[in-house]
């Protein structure tokens, strides 16, 4: 199983879904050179070898062999991803989205609500493509 996080900052998402899912390979995309180096390294240190991470724009990562994807962005960010997910995703991916709905035609197969101490974070939408 394949699960991206595009987004990842410091990856403590993809850590928490490689400890979740040992069978599954996590891979974080993160553009920010210092989030992606920490994120890199926390997981060479705590030993976790489920984790892969790309430093590049998620734009220009093909996603076509995701099994899950998993996005916590900026609103802005959510009209320029929707075209993304539409063309890259096989149908059959599990897309969570933390905090920002996916507009268009897509509309969430289940809403969480959350118990978060950030209180701006306390929706996340799931969807399958
Ligand atoms: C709100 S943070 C989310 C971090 C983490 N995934 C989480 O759930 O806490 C969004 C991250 O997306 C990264 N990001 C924004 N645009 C990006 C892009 N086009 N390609 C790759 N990473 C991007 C930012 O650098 C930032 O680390």
């Amino acid at each position: 199983m394949i699960i991206y996080d595009i987004g990842c900052g410091y990856g403590h998402i993809t850590r928490d879904m490689a400890r979740a899912l040992p069978q599954a390979i996590i891979i974080g995309i993160e553009i920010n050179i210092i989030s992606y180096t920490r994120a890199i390294l926390t997981s060479k240190i705590l030993g976790i070898k489920n984790t892969r991470y790309i430093r590049k724009n998620f734009h220009d990562v093909d996603l076509s062999d995701a099994d899950g994807l998993y996005m916590f962005l900026l609103g802005s960010l959510m009209e320029q991803i929707r075209g993304k997910l539409e063309k890259d995703l096989k149908k059959g991916t599990l897309i969570i989205s933390n905090k920002f709905q996916i507009n268009g035609k897509w509309k969430p197969i289940k809403t969480l609500n959350i118990n978060t101490l950030a209180p701006s974070q306390k929706t996340v939408y799931i969807y399958r493509k």
